[in-house]
């Protein structure tokens, strides 16, 4: 199956790869920083008031749906150990900080009836931690962990999650807003509503595919976006932040030319479900997506497609309801339709809906995740593509990483991180507005489903130490020196016999 393509666009990357070694500056104006979210990093679950979320509750399941049974009962203990991570963020030297925000933290009950104040002490310090030293916090509202009330009430797939959601958001505009200039609503929609409803890989591990993401999907977007206009009706003007949503895109890269339409399809299920209603003129799903689904429907005996429309109101509310596209991009796919995914063609399914199957090339070199191939001109076809199909809008590289089952001397990791921004870099000089970029992340933490196997981290975490202790990968040397120089050295060594250092005069 492997074309001529393939071998030339592969072959091509590796003789770039050794051939480009001459060192690239980085455009003035790109911010860097790094990563996390809250129920992969704070621990203290049950502490000073905080209630239970879904990921609380799937942890504490029997029989444990996560791998050695980890829980983020723990975690990295950042609640109490926030102040090493500003630290480490100022050993790296970073413009900015992305955490997110633990909705049942701030509010126990759900409701704004209820503020927590030991949950909005612990944001307050860690924001005003950063800032004390430069640091700009980019928070994330949601990252994942939905009260487990709300579940009850059927999460996402409740429409009145809008109220809620936005009543939430609004709350935090008002305790946080005066110092967070960097908001960001919703980290990857996606992954909340496919692999969350529809194929039971996320909290709440629900398996009501055909159906349920697509609910999930629309109230996710209205809610947003009713988020986006709370902050510019009643914020922005004297807050004076930017705001937008961030979601995961992959590349996916046809099979062959008989694969294009397959490619299209996969990248309008996956991305173009999120970002087309916000960014493009329509204000609506993309055509081809909504065809699909309607065909399908209607050939199953349904009255109306599965995939729910949006009113003339809430178009008008979600188009343009975002400062700035927010992209999670790890990895590329191979995209080769199949009608029949599940093999079966009756029975309603987001991925018989998709007709795609995606597929990893066997000599991509890989990470510790299954899905995780290297791949960089992914990456850069990605960025472009998001440029023509969306007139360029800013983009924040909101996450971008490596896995490895860890260990300091990280070289793998290295080269991903180097291979993938000499790719952004690329689709930069063609015109991409590429504002910021963020690497996944900061430290090893939960990797979801995954628990503790899958490390992330530019530092690395010994989660059996009482203190939860930090040591610096290769990697962060080397990312400290890239920001401290905004060059992308392809060949600099660092000497991890010296300890890090604050360089930031303060
Ligand atoms: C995306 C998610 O936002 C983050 O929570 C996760 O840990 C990384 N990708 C790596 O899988």
């Amino acid at each position: 199956m492997l074309t001529l393509k393939f071998l030339v666009l592969t072959l091509g990357f590796v003789l770039n790869c050794h051939a480009q070694k001459e060192p690239r500056k980085f455009p003035e104006h790109l911010l860097f920083g790094t990563a996390t979210a809250s129920y992969q990093i704070e621990g203290a679950w049950n502490e000073d008031g905080k209630s239970e979320n879904i990921w609380d509750r799937i942890a504490h399941q029997v029989p444990c749906p996560i791998k050695n049974c980890d829980t983020g009962d723990d975690a990295n203990q950042s609640y109490r150990l926030y102040k090493r991570d500003v630290e480490m963020a100022r050993e790296l030297g970073l413009d900015f900080y992305r955490f997110s925000l633990s909705w049942s933290r701030i509010l126990p009950t759900s409701f704004p009836d209820v503020i927590n104040q030991a949950g909005v002490d612990y944001y307050n310090n860690l924001i005003d931690e950063l800032r004390k030293y430069n640091i700009e916090p980019m928070v994330t509202i949601y990252h994942w962990d939905l009260p487990q009330k709300l579940q009850d009430l059927g999460g996402w797939s409740n429409p009145h999650i809008v109220d809620w959601f936005s009543d939430y958001s609004r709350i935090v505009f008002k305790l946080f807003g005066d110092r967070v200039k960097y908001w960001i609503t919703m980290n990857e929609p996606r992954e909340v509503c496919v692999q969350g409803y529809s194929d039971g890989s996320l909290a709440p591990l629900l398996n009501i595919t055909g159906y349920a993401e697509y609910l999930c999907t629309k109230n996710l977007l209205v809610a947003h976006a009713k988020t986006y206009h709370i902050y510019n009706d009643e914020f922005r003007s004297t807050q004076g932040g930017t705001i937008g949503i961030t979601l995961s895109a992959k590349w996916y890269e046809p099979e062959n030319d008989d694969h294009m339409e397959a490619s299209e399809d996969h990248y309008q299920f996956e991305v173009g479900q999120y970002a087309y209603p916000i960014f493009s003129k329509t204000g609506d799903f993309p055509p081809s997506m909504k065809k699909r689904i309607a065909e399908n429907s209607e050939k199953q005996g349904f009255f109306r497609s599965r995939l729910p429309e949006f009113t003339a109101d809430e178009i008008e509310l979600v188009r343009g309801s975002s400062d700035f596209l927010g992209i999670n991009h790890y990895t590329t796919l191979i995209a080769y339709r199949n009608e029949s995914v599940d093999g079966v063609y009756d029975s309603p399914s987001y991925r018989h809906d998709m007709g795609v199957i995606g597929y990893a090339l066997s000599d991509w070199p890989k990470g510790a995740s299954s899905w995780l191939n290297v791949v960089p001109w992914g990456f850069y076809k990605l960025l472009t593509k998001i440029k023509d199909d969306f007139d360029n809008p800013p983009v924040i590289i909101a996450e971008n990483g490596f896995s490895s089952q860890g260990g300091l001397n990280d070289d793998d990791r290295i080269d991903y991180y180097r291979s993938y921004l000499d790719a952004m870099l690329d689709a930069m000089e063609e015109g991409c507005d590429v504002r910021a970029y963020t690497a996944w992340s900061l430290m090893d933490n939960f990797e979801w489903l995954e628990g503790y196997s899958e490390r992330f981290g530019l530092y690395e975490v010994d989660f059996k130490s009482p203190e939860k202790t930090r040591t610096p990968r290769k990697s962060a040397y080397i990312y400290k020196e890239m920001l401290r120089t905004r060059t992308l050295d392809f060949s600099y060594e660092p000497d991890m016999t010296k300890p890090m250092t604050i360089d930031d005069g303060l």
